[in-house]
């Protein structure tokens, strides 16, 4: 376990220098991430494992890594990758466009273009899987065709974000644990990232039914009122926004053949409104999503369950309770599509 520190951890010379052994080169990005050239993601051959290691530890630390590649890539070039990672087989859970290379279930095609791939996902900051009791390890993103004028998503990283928060907020927000709308499944607002050891903040803007505090002076539990869980959905959008002016977040523009892999429990990423913009106004855009298997459950404190039914009525008392589609409503008039 790597140590604690309020800032995004420099690269460690070490893992530079191992990378560089086997024939690649691992440089920083600015304010986050790190970029990986000269590992052909062609050739079926894998880094060997102490090197995949290192790598898979800069990317808890740093959020995520961008493999450069000269080749165009196959779809079974970026899934090989995909499973480098974390619980290192592919957790599919997604609908398969028709324009899906063989219907490959294993592909969530993304496009600004719904002949190409579907449109509007991810709007507003999340990490991938919340539905799911272990969410994803880690995600892929392949962008088959970057849009001439841009479209990039935005990655903010999640323990620095905790530590830019005042002790207060700390506190309550570790009190706190989230339900998926979807699924009813149970996460904390506060985790221990497995790899780095930092405290990460963790919650979906465009999923989230209910928000459960842990009481703090006695046992038991209560649900975050409207006016409550809007504050804290405002104050979760602020912090991870203000990275992008504090140096914990940015936004990443995709260049031809990137593959860029997250580290899921680390960073929170949203798609850039440019993304989202016709094909007349920024080009075509095509970007595959790959999903990796979570390698332990995103389990709740205090003796919660993983999983309520947040269909039924609610176990905690009055509050927002609110299952299905996007979940609580936290400002009106901006797209919370998943
Ligand atoms: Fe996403």
């Amino acid at each position: 376990m790597e140590n604690r520190s309020s800032t995004v951890p420099a690269l460690y010379p070490e893992r530079i220098a191992l990378v560089e052994k086997h024939g690649a080169r691992l440089t920083p990005l600015a304010p986050i991430g790190a970029q990986v050239e000269g590992n052909d993601l062609t050739s079926k051959q894998a880094p060997p494992p102490e090197v995949l290691q290192a790598l898979e530890q800069e990317m808890a630390n740093r959020g995520f890594l961008v493999f450069r590649n000269d080749k165009q890539l196959e779809v079974d070039d970026f899934l090989r990758a995909s499973c480098w990672w974390g619980g290192k087989q592919l957790h599919s859970t997604h609908g398969v466009h028709p324009a899906t290379p063989d219907g490959n279930v294993h592909i969530f095609r993304l496009s600004n273009d719904r002949q190409h791939g579907i449109p509007g996902v991810g709007p507003q900051w999340h990490n991938d899987g919340s539905f799911n009791p272990d969410t994803f390890s880690h995600s892929g993103y392949h962008i088959v065709r970057p849009a001439e004028k841009g479209g990039g998503t935005y990655f903010a990283h999640q323990g620095a974000a905790f530590d830019a928060l005042p002790g207060e907020k700390q506190a309550y927000w570790r009190r706190l644990s989230s339900v998926n709308s979807a699924s009813g499944m149970i996460h904390p607002l506060v985790h221990e990232h497995p790899l780095s050891g930092r405290l990460c903040i963790w919650l979906h803007l465009g999923m989230t039914g209910a928000v459960i505090e842990k009481l703090p002076d006695r046992d038991g539990f209560r649900l975050l009122n409207a006016q409550e869980l809007k504050q804290l959905c405002h104050d979760y959008n602020d912090i991870l926004d203000a990275g992008l002016t504090e140096g914990y977040a940015g936004l990443y523009e995709y260049r031809e053949n990137d593959c860029v892999f997250i580290d899921n429990l680390a960073v929170a990423h949203r798609a850039s409104p440019e993304a989202h913009l016709s094909t007349e106004q920024q080009g075509l855009r095509i970007l595959h999503r790959s999903t990796v298997r979570g390698v332990e459950n995103l389990a709740p404190d205090f003796g919660l369950p993983q999983q309520v039914n947040i269909l039924g009525p609610s176990p905690f008392g009055e509050g927002v309770w609110q299952g299905g589609g996007i979940g609580f409503r936290w400002e009106d008039g901006i797209p919370m599509q998943n």
